[in-house]
């Protein structure tokens, strides 16, 4: 990864905080305004370098993530802002009350990213024929983890990115690489928002950790966590775990 600092642009960070517009909300019993963790929000800092989304399935992270990134002019089924394909309508109009509080006016670079956008992201990129900023080989011809690996480290750059679980795609060794690969985009002066479950990845240091849950949404430590606290008493002894899992038996 180079680094590829485009001239007359300010370096990110990008966006200081999103604000929550709620008298712009036509119905309040309608899907998103209606899930618990953003109920009661009025706004949300993002971290300058990187802003993790954890909690429970169903919690809220997609749907706000989403927000945020269509927010931001990108497609809600994913991909960079010259991609607007469109294969189903079911994103949320949370989008339509927020408002950014913008460092710059300026994003060199932005993507959203979750795991089913990869395919339309690939068939988008061989119909653009740019294959070649990607890696050699068509991401359709690349395994999930193989063309989820080559979209960041040869495409991502300088920007502002929004990524859905990306640990769906990646093995825990890249797992662990893409940590390196968040290091250098940080060390580009890019800004990232990820929704994630994996302990491995909402471990980065220079992060701040948002805990979705039915009372909102609130910061935490990473070994605050239940993801850190349950992996870690899982491993710590799997044979105990399982035996009070199955202990009233089959
Ligand atoms: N298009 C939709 N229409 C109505 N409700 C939806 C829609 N998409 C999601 N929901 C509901 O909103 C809630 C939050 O979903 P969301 O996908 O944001 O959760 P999440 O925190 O990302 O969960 P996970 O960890 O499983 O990915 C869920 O209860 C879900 O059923
Ligand atoms: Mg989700």
């Amino acid at each position: 990864m180079k680094k590829k600092l485009k001239s007359g642009v300010t370096p990110g960070p990008f966006i200081e905080s999103v604000l929550f517009d709620r008298t712009r909300i036509a119905d309040p019993s309608h899907y998103a305004f209606d899930l618990p963790a953003i109920r009661g929000l009025s706004k949300l800092d993002l971290h300058p370098k990187v802003t993790f989304f954890v909690g429970e399935n169903g919690s809220g992270k997609s749907t706000l993530l989403e927000a945020i990134a269509v927010a931001n002019g990108l497609n809600p089924e994913g991909g960079s802002r010259n991609m607007m394909f469109a294969t189903r309508e079911s994103h949320s109009h949370l989008h339509q009350i927020l408002r950014l509080r913008r460092y710059h006016a300026l994003i060199p670079d932005a993507w959203f990213m979750r795991a089913e956008s990869l395919f339309n992201v690939a068939t988008e990129i061989d119909s653009l024929g740019v294959q070649g900023s990607y890696g050699s080989r068509s991401l359709h011809e690349q395994s999930h983890g193989e063309a989820f690996m080559s979209l960041v480290e040869n495409r991502f750059s300088q920007g502002l990115y929004f990524l859905d679980e990306p640990e769906a795609a990646l093995s825990p060794q890249r797992q662990l690489e893409f940590l390196v690969v968040i290091h250098k985009l940080l060390g580009l002066d890019s800004q990232l928002v990820i929704a994630t479950h994996s302990p491995i990845i909402m471990s980065y240091p220079k992060a701040l950790i948002y805990s979705f849950s039915d009372k909102g949404i609130a910061p935490i430590e990473y070994k605050q966590t239940e993801h850190y606290r349950v992996t870690r008493s899982f491993l710590e002894s799997p044979e105990r775990m399982l035996e009070h899992l199955f202990k009233e038996g089959p």
